[in-house]
């Protein structure tokens, strides 16, 4: 049984039991979220003892060498000696600078940092509201390219930070965000390949800019977008997507419903169908899912069968807090 010890106390971890639950059942609070190793909100560190490599799945390299660790992942084999990292100032300021309805649910939300931020289209921030309770949000803007962050949040009903998003942010406020994480985001390794990009609703955030980052990078391989939604009113960016594809001739943007019947170039039914009846074999793409947890790994499945390398899939679930 390996001891967890944290703020001088010692907490015994049962047998495959991860250091968040440990933590939980003796009554310690640990921020948590998804509790399923995507949206890093349990991040801790460890000042001694070995990490389980799959505690650290989707990490910066170098908060990995500072011993970073997501709490809900981790089932130590070991004694760990482990910290809560927010002093070492995990968090930022940053000013709103703009905000846009993009949809009938979903706005675009402009940040400027506080100080420069290293991250990749297609990563997310956790934005904070009131300093306390926190989402993840994917990155659709590009470094390169945008002098701003750039954040797609959909209204969900009821929904405590969506709701403030929608209701309350206005341009002028100040928010904190934490820092850049996630793995999904374009590396020009291999700028022939195909790369396939799926997303439902504002799952189209971390896809839009990871597309307009790899064209501006120079990608040349073939570089196929779908963005489902029920109907055309939850579409959006269309505009600016037909652009790019006329900009780009390796560029494909396919604009899907499923609950109405398709109009200016829009096709009918659920994206990935629409994905199945292109694409027949995908052996040796790229892929990108994002957006409604079920459609993510509903995908995954499909485009593995398809052809797809489990290593090549890319997906970011929206999973709910
Ligand atoms: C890695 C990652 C990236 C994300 N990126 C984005 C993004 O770019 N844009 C974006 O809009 N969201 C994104 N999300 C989802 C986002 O983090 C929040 O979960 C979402 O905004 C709801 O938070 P809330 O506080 O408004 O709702 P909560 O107060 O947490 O939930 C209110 C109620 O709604 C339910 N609920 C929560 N989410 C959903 C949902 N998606 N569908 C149906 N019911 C729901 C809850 O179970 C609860 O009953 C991302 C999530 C992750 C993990
Ligand atoms: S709660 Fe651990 S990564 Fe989301």
């Amino acid at each position: 049984m390996a001891i967890i010890e944290l703020e001088g106390k010692s907490y015994p971890c049962e047998e495959n039991e991860t250091v968040l639950d440990c933590l939980t059942r003796h009554g310690v609070q640990v921020p948590s979220s998804c509790r399923a190793g995507v949206c890093q909100s349990c991040m801790m560190r460890a000042e001694q003892g070995e990490i389980p490599k799959a505690a650290q799945v989707g990490l910066k390299p170098t908060r990995v060498t500072q011993g970073y660790f997501l709490a809900c992942s981790c089932k130590p084999q070991d004694d760990l000696r482990i910290r809560f990292p927010d002093a070492e100032g995990l968090r930022m300021g940053a000013r709103v600078v703009g905000k846009e309805l993009l949809s009938h649910d979903i706005v675009a939300v402009r940040l400027v940092p506080d100080k420069p931020m290293d991250y990749r289209a297609g990563q997310f921030i956790r934005l904070f509201r009131d300093g306390g309770l926190s989402r993840c949000y994917s990155l659709a803007s590009v470094p390169v390219l945008d002098e701003w962050l750039e954040l797609h949040v959909r209204h969900v009903p009821g929904g405590q930070v969506s709701g403030w998003v929608h209701g309350d942010l206005s341009p002028g406020d100040s928010v904190q965000i934490a820092d850049s994480s996630g793995h999904c985001f374009y590396v020009p390794d291999q700028q022939d390949r195909a790369m396939l990009l799926v997303g439902t609703g504002s799952g189209l955030a971390p896809l839009y800019g990871i597309v307009r980052d790899a064209l501006h990078q120079g990608h040349w391989g073939p570089v196929w977008l779908y963005h489902g939604s029920h109907g055309s009113k939850g579409l959006y960016r269309v505009d600016e997507l037909h652009e790019l594809e006329r900009q780009f001739a390796n560029f494909h943007y396919v604009p899907c419903v499923s609950h109405e019947k398709p109009s200016n170039g829009m096709r009918q039914g659920m994206v990935l169908d629409v994905v199945a009846g292109d694409h027949e074999s995908l052996d040796g793409w790229q892929a990108f899912l994002c957006g409604h947890p079920d459609m993510v790994t509903l995908g995954k499945t499909q485009l593995f069968l398809s052809g797809v390398s489990l290593s090549e899939i890319y997906a970011d679930p929206f999973v709910a807090s």
